[in-house]
């Protein structure tokens, strides 16, 4: 392909469909994954730094081999040593593997987790469905307590109230314990029975039934509006539990809506499920999702332990904060630019700005022979809120003016670091 801009062949460009962050966007990505992450420390959960590749077989057992995302969009390899390896498409089953092998399960319960970085789905590419995309996830371990449901969805609502998004609607349904599922299975079967289905939907209903309410074809979608609803078959038990997650929501406000028909693209999930949906981003709507997977521990070798969590898709939710129009980059502008305009005005801005740094404050400095109106101008894009010129004069009277961009008003002030961060801090 020819660059349009450069008029040059590209060498080299970037596998087709991934995601791909640089200055200035890469900050806003930065801060959204940031904010994300910053309620569920609040809440005590820990990091947990995972490989980006497992035993295929963990995700064929973990996440289902009736879901598309095992059977149709792993990055599946052999490595060197003849096993099969696919890249992470989601989070869950490598944290419960985790979990598992280093016996975190054996300590204080709820297990709190959190963790972020890329995943990988060998998708159709198009705008907010990408083939490496970006999560944050967390995972809590251990409990099963209507309250840490509530807990795990107060913390995403939280995460994205403080981006500043307003435009989403938060989903949620039970899947139920095994009991409701059971009963539930049974009747949806001889419901998908009476369907003229191919051969490929029927063997794929027949390994998770539930698959046919996410089909997309309209025939299904029409021929499924009447198929029984799992809500309907909840024992006293789930359902029961399910009524305190909606009393507790309430108490909190957390505004909700119950989808009956919502199913989870993977199939650990049972009891609380839920789903993010943002209202601006077309196709590609969910933010975030997660549930209950009760069942998944044991199913990996562990003990019979619960386990609730969510993941949230970085790239979207930056989709959606541009959507709304959130202004992410205010809060992370330059607080301060020096234009230095000799090398000993260099050494004197590296000096200042190393001590200013240590206020948090963020500075950075004119590098490489610009002159003075081409630093005036990369401040500008920079979107500094302070600008101090430092020349001979300057250092020789140790005396500098700060002027602030947005009036353009200038103030002399000694070249102080404790000086000029408070001016700035003021
Ligand atoms: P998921 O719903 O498959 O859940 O993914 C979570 C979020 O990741 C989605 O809501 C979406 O925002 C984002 N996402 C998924 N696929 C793509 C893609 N191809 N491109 C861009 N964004 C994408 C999980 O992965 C579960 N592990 C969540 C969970 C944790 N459940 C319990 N614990």
């Amino acid at each position: 392909m020819t660059d349009p801009l450069r008029g040059w062949r590209l060498k080299f460009q970037a596998p087709k469909g991934v995601s791909e962050y640089f200055p200035p966007r890469s900050s806003s990505f930065e801060i959204v994954r940031d904010r994300l992450l910053a309620p569920a420390k609040a809440a005590g959960y820990q990091l947990i730094e995972l490989p980006v590749f497992e035993d295929t077989e963990l995700f064929t057992r973990g996440v289902g081999g009736s879901t598309d995302v095992v059977m149709k969009e792993m990055y599946t390899f052999e490595d060197r040593g003849g096993r099969s390896i696919s890249l992470r498409p989601e989070g869950t089953a490598g944290v419960m593997r985790a979990v598992i092998e280093h016996g975190l399960d054996r300590g204080q319960l709820p297990v709190k987790l959190f963790y972020s970085g890329p995943f990988f789905r060998a998708e159709r590419p198009q705008a907010g469905r990408y083939r490496q995309f970006y999560q944050v996830g967390i995972e809590a371990i251990g409990v099963e307590d209507a309250a840490l449901d509530v807990e795990i969805i107060s913390i995403a609502q939280r995460g994205f109230t403080s981006l500043g998004l307003n435009r989403f609607t938060l989903k949620i349904t039970s899947l139920g314990d095994a009991d409701s599922r059971s009963a539930h299975r049974e009747d949806l079967a001889a419901f998908i029975a009476t369907l003229p289905l191919d051969e490929e939907t029927k063997a794929r209903a027949e390994r998770n039934p539930l698959r046919l309410f996410d089909d997309k074809r309209e025939t299904i979608r029409s021929a499924m509006s009447s198929a029984p609803i799992l809500l309907d078959y909840l024992t006293p038990a789930a359902r029961s539990h399910f009524e305190r997650v909606r009393n507790l929501l309430d108490t909190l406000g957390i505004a909700y809506e119950i989808d009956p028909r919502m199913v989870r693209g993977l199939d650990y999930y049972t009891g609380t499920t839920f789903e993010f949906v943002h209202h601006d981003l077309g196709a590609q709507s969910g933010i975030g999702g997660g549930g209950r997977y009760d069942g998944l521990m044991k199913e990996l070798g562990g003990q019979p332990l619960s386990g609730i969590g969510f993941g949230l898709g970085i790239d979207r939710v930056l989709l959606a904060c541009e959507a709304e129009g959130v202004d992410l980059a205010d809060s992370e502008s330059l607080d301060l630019f020096l234009i230095p305009l000799s090398e000993v005005a260099q050494s004197e801005a590296l000096l200042l700005a190393s001590e200013i740094r240590k206020t948090g404050l963020r500075i950075d400095i004119a590098f490489g022979e610009r002159g003075l109106k081409g630093s005036m101008k990369a401040a500008d894009k920079r979107g500094a809120r302070y600008v101090v010129v430092i020349g001979e004069d300057e250092i020789a009277n140790r005396q500098v003016n700060i002027k602030e961009m947005s009036s353009g008003e200038s103030e002399s002030i000694r070249l102080v670091a404790s000086e000029i961060a408070a001016k700035i801090l003021r």
